[in-house]
């Protein structure tokens, strides 16, 4: 049976709030749908679809790796997938591409903000009454999914009355309303006579907008909105991004442990931090000023944040449990290089190192790649050459650089390509024991790896071929690896 939309609590679309860790915690404190964020027709049509095993999420891809939906058996049933689109046949084709992973297609013709009109989508389509028509006819004729959409109120109540009804007959399963007029900020009151009046008129569920701040402050509030508006179900944006625990009938929690609840699913679902951390700065609000608030500032990773809230051993509980789901569906565990067939070639005489690229420890214009250029440029040798290739499972990336016809790479593997080849870079300039380009890389440091390298270079007249047998290296860079874990 297909999802209804009659009498429920929603979490509204929101750009960057949206993603899985909140749709996860709204549903988890009583949410009945969730709408993702809004995503536009062209961005996601670039998208693939692959499934990630170790996270069991289904993930669209952009073209640069990045993950622009991840969705979850979980979610299947309750989710909505919100689109940005002006365009009919874009449309259709993104809501083909997404619709057996989702519970229902929306199309945002509400947003007033300039990326989203520009290109005639969001509150553009309200001025263009037969585009929303056929894009919602060609949605509603070509998937098998209900489709609904949301919209703000124009003008006058008639105006916005006619609209509704003709939308409404395009076979539209719910109409979302924001209460407010596209030049109205979200400080201005909401028009719950105008929602009123459109649920009045028609005869599909009508979902409430609009409340937060001003109406909705706890769970009860909802229910107050709800007979304000006649409306058959409300939806929540700014309260539930303020305090997804607004979604609980027993009452709100504290937003430490609200905190807590949403680090642990963007922990499990590996959310970008950068998100991660936006989302958190929304809850922590007023807090952002707190010492708290300036720590999660300087966060620069996820484990960085879960240090943060106090989270670390959950974080490596996570982590390590992610790793053994690797394992046992056997690809790479950590320290240990098992890679597929076809590059086994490729690594078997590379000299391998248990690297990682931390980005925090160099500055911007000097990466290992760019030091190990230089350097091949400074000794007159070809350019270092990358071959990086990328596992199905969970699309990490794997990087051997070659030098001076010999091979170099880390064991680990990368969630992005760059990542992947500044490792591979930093356990070339480590094995030739070179400066690494890292930040307060330690001058006697260097001293002491420029001697060296000057005592091989006169055994083999700077033929790198002389160098040290690796598996020498080895051991003295682990001992390295172990220090810098430690400090
Ligand atoms: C939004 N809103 C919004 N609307 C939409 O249709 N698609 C979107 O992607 C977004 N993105 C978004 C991001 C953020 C951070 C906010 C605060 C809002 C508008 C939102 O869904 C809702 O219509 C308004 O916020 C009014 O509802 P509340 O906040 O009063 O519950």
């Amino acid at each position: 049976m297909g999802i209804s939309f009659s009498d429920k609590i929603i979490l509204a679309p929101m750009v960057r709030v949206g993603t899985l860790p909140m749709r996860l915690l709204a549903l988890d404190y009583g949410a009945d749908i969730v709408y993702c964020e809004e995503l536009v027709d062209i961005k996601m049509l670039q998208c693939k679809r692959v499934v990630n095993e170790v996270l069991q999420t289904v993930d669209y891809v952009s073209p640069t790796e990045r993950i622009v939906f991840q969705t979850c058996e979980r979610e299947k049933g309750c989710v909505v997938f919100q689109m940005g689109t002006a365009d009919a046949k874009r449309a259709l084709a993104v809501a083909k591409l997404v619709e057996n992973d989702v519970a229902a297609i929306d199309v945002n013709m509400g947003c007033p903000k300039e990326y989203s009109t520009k290109g005639g989508m969001g509150a553009a389509l309200l001025s263009s009454p037969e585009k929303i028509e056929e894009v919602l006819k060609t949605l509603v004729n070509g998937i098998s999914k209900p489709v609904t959409c949301k919209i703000r109120i124009l003008s006058t109540v008639e105006e916005t009355v006619s609209l509704v009804k003709m939308i409404e007959k395009t076979g539209v399963s719910a109409i979302a309303v924001h209460g407010r007029k596209k030049e109205e900020r979200p400080q201005h009151p909401v028009h719950c006579d105008f929602i009123k009046a459109i649920a009045e008129a028609v005869s599909i569920p009508v979902i409430a907008n609009g409340g937060s701040q001003e109406i909705i402050r706890e769970f009860v509030d909802i229910e107050a909105f709800k007979s304000l508006t006649a409306a058959s179900s409300v939806m929540l944006a700014r309260a539930a991004m303020w305090n997804p625990s607004i979604f609980r009938r027993e009452g709100v929690l504290s937003i430490d442990d609200v905190i807590h609840d949403y680090i642990e699913h963007a922990v499990r679902y590996d959310n970008h931090y950068t998100n991660t951390k936006y989302c958190l700065c929304q809850m922590l609000r007023e807090k952002l000023e707190s010492s708290l608030g300036k720590k999660l500032h300087a966060a620069q990773s996820t484990k960085e944040i879960c240090a943060v809230f106090g989270m670390t051993t959950f974080y490596e509980s996570c982590t390590l449990s992610q790793e053994a789901r690797r394992k046992s569906i056997n690809i790479i565990s950590q320290g240990t290089l098992e890679v597929d067939d076809d590059k086994n070639e490729e690594i078997v005489d590379a000299t391998q190192l248990p690297v990682k690229f931390e980005k925090k420890d160099y500055l911007p214009q000097i990466t290992p790649k760019m030091v190990l250029l230089e350097w091949c440029r400074k000794e007159k040798l070809p350019q270092p050459v990358y071959q990086t290739v990328q596992r199905s499972l969970d699309r990490f990336f794997h990087s051997v650089v070659t030098v001076n016809e010999k091979k170099y790479c880390s064991v680990l593997w990368d969630k992005s390509k760059k990542l992947a080849e500044q490792a591979a870079a930093i356990v070339c300039l480590r094995t030739l024991e070179l400066p690494e380009g890292k930040i307060g890389e330690e001058e006697s440091d260097l001293v002491h790896k420029r001697k060296r390298k000057m005592q091989y270079q006169n055994v083999g007249s700077g033929n790198l071929s002389e160098m040290p047998q690796t598996k020498k290296l080895h051991q003295e860079d682990d001992k390295t690896e172990g220090k810098d874990k430690e400090s």
